[in-house]
C-alpha cells in the first residue's frame, strides 16, 4: 500500500485551543498570533473545566470561549461529538491541546487526524503520561525536554513535530525542571503552529518533515537549546 502523505494547509487558519488549567501555552500561541508570527486566528478557547484559569484569561483577551460540562453527556463519545459540532460550526482547521486534561475519544482523534497538536513536558516517547518531570529526575536521565506532536488515539504517541532538549541539573527539583521545560514549550508550540499554517509540515507515517522553501527539500524538524 502506498504511504499516506499529509501536507499541512498554507492558509489563514482557524484554531481551537483546549485548556483545563493555567493556560500559559495558550497565551504563548495567542501572543505569537498577536505578533503576526502565525497566520491564524483563535476561533475558540474550549474547556472541560468551568473554572480553568486559561478560560478566564481568554475572556479577558476578548476571545470566544466555550465550556461544556462533561456530566451532562451520557458518555465520552456524546461529549466529544458535541465538541466536534461546535468546532465545525466555527470551521476550525487546527486543535491545539494546551494542558487539556481529558482524554479524547478515537472518534474525535479520527475527525482531527493531522489537525490536532499537543505539547508534552518530556522527550517522547520517554515519559508519557503525568508528573513526567518528577519521573525524569527519578529515573536519572541527563536530558529531558518538551515535545509537540500530532495527536492520535494512543495518548502521547502521535507523530513528533518538534522537540526541545533541556538538561537535567544535579540540584533540579520537579518545579525547577518544570519551569525550564515550560520556557521551551512556549517557544516550540507557537513554532509548530506557525509551520502548520505556512503549509510546511509534511507527515509521512510516523515522521514529520519540515518542508524547506529555500532548498525545496524536506527536513525532519529538530530544535535544541
Ligand atoms: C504543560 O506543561 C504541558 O506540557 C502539559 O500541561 C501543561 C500545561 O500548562 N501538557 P499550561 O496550562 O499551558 O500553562
Amino acid at each position: 500500500m502506498a504511504e499516506e502523505i499529509f501536507v499541512s494547509p498554507k492558509k489563514k487558519g482557524k484554531i481551537a485551543v483546549f485548556v483545563s488549567g493555567r493556560g500559559s501555552n495558550f497565551m504563548a500561541i495567542h501572543d505569537a498570533i498577536l505578533a503576526n508570527k502565525i497566520n491564524a486566528d483563535i476561533a475558540v478557547v474550549f474547556s472541560n473545566k468551568e473554572e480553568a484559569p486559561g478560560l478566564k484569561i481568554a475572556q479577558q483577551r476578548n476571545l470566544e470561549t466555550l465550556y461544556l460540562n462533561p456530566k451532562l453527556y451520557a458518555d465520552r463519545d456524546e461529549y466529544d461529538k458535541e465538541i466536534i459540532k461546535e468546532l465545525k460550526k466555527r470551521e476550525v482547521d487546527l486543535v491545539c491541546l494546551a494542558g487539556y486534561m481529558r482524554i479524547l475519544t478515537p472518534l474525535f482523534c479520527k475527525e482531527f487526524k493531522n489537525r490536532m497538536m499537543n505539547i508534552h513536558p518530556a522527550l517522547l516517547p520517554s515519559f508519557p503520561g503525568l508528573h513526567v518531570q518528577k519521573k525524569a529526575i527519578e529515573w536519572g536521565v541527563k536530558y529531558s525536554g518538551a515535545t509537540v506532536h500530532f495527536v492520535t488515539a494512543e495518548v502521547d504517541m502521535g507523530p513528533i513535530i518538534i522537540q526541545a532538549v533541556v538538561p537535567i541539573l544535579q540540584d533540579d527539583t520537579e518545579d525547577s525542571l518544570a519551569d525550564r521545560i515550560l520556557k521551551e514549550e512556549h517557544k516550540i508550540y507557537p513554532e509548530a503552529v506557525r509551520l502548520f499554517f505556512e503549509g510546511n509540515l509534511e507527515v509521512r507515517g510516523r515522521r514529520v518533515f519540515i518542508k524547506s522553501s529555500e532548498c525545496g527539500d524536506t527536513q525532519p524538524t529538530t530544535r535544541s537549546k
